[in-house]
């Protein structure tokens, strides 16, 4: 049989309305509107792309947004001075710096990824990107959860997919995406979303031996690799539950990490790309921004 699709937009638009609703309630109770403030530096057409989308969901959500456009050429200390401002700014809620930043123009120095997102204030890390809210996450407390791991716990949650006692292999082991997924689904005590926690995790990544072996033993298998179509469909478990979160550009096509019709024809379930996990992540951004300005109204 097919697997079944895991309709990712679907669940987004009933996450964003359950956000509108709570952000009404929000400004009902006498708050401003929450806000995010979105940087993006360089011109790089597909952070154009991001940073609207985000733009738009925000707006559609009651949330105020504003995007600061530096050029290519912004130095680390003006960058870094523009995010201690929005730090300062008790109108600004939530702080995004669209990644990945450029590389040098000419013999300018290099944007440090790292300082620029350790100089975020931790109350307002909407991307869950700060060491205090990685260690947060780390010791089952987070704070804020990073939004496309939080985005795949709700989707799993929400298509009834218990993960307690499953083996889950995630394959990647990126700051955004793989370490954090693996980190919320092994918590013991569902800090990170009811009935997600307690998974057996195994982390592969391109070093991994014998990863077909090992996605093969995965009752759930996430890839996050960013390679097209990497996993075949002769790695996956007959009825496991395969997540996508993969977008890579190949020719004038998005395809995921995984071989999708030849994963189709083996998993029970599976999210396309696009219209999987993509959507996801947005609307737990908005989720998050909302959080920061309760915290910060508390
Ligand atoms: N670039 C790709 N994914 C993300 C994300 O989740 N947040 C930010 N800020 N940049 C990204």
């Amino acid at each position: 049989m097919p697997a079944t699709r895991l309709d990712g937009k679907k669940i987004a638009l009933e996450i964003r309305a359950e956000v509108a609703k709570a952000v009404e309630q929000f400004v009902a109770e006498g708050n401003a509107p929450p806000k995010l403030a979105a940087v993006l530096v360089g011109e790089d057409p597909a952070s154009q792309v991001y940073v609207r989308n985000k733009e738009r969901a925000c707006e559609k959500t009651g949330i105020a947004s504003q995007l600061d456009r530096l050029p290519a050429s912004t130095s680390p200390t003006e960058l870094l001075e523009r995010i201690d401002q929005l730090n300062r700014d008790p109108s600004v809620n939530g702080i995004l710096v669209q990644l990945p930043l450029p590389q040098p123009t000419g013999d300018g120095p290099a944007l440090d990824e790292r300082a620029v997102l350790d100089a975020v204030d931790p109350i307002k890390d909407v991307d869950a990107f700060s060491p205090i809210n990685v260690g947060l996450l780390m010791q089952g407390r987070p704070r804020f959860l990073p939004c496309t791991p939080h985005g795949i716990v709700q989707m799993l949650h929400r298509c009834n997919i218990a993960t307690a006692a499953k083996h889950v292999v995630v394959v990647g082991r990126s700051e955004i995406v793989g370490k954090p997924m693996a980190m919320m689904l092994a918590q013991k005590d569902g800090s990170c979303g009811p009935e997600t926690a307690n998974a057996t995790v195994t982390i592969a990544h391109s070093r991994t031996k014998n990863l077909k072996e090992i996605c093969l033993s995965a009752d759930i298998l996430i890839a996050a690799v960013g390679r097209p179509e990497m996993i075949r469909g002769d790695m996956i478990q007959p009825g496991a539950v395969v997540v996508d979160v993969g977008i890579n550009r190949v020719e004038d096509r998005l395809v995921g990490d995984v071989a999708f019709d030849e994963a189709a024809e083996v998993a029970s379930a599976i999210t396309p790309v696009p219209g999987g996990v993509g959507p996801l992540t947005i609307a737990m951004l908005l989720h998050n921004t909302l959080l920061a300005a309760k915290l910060q109204a508390a």
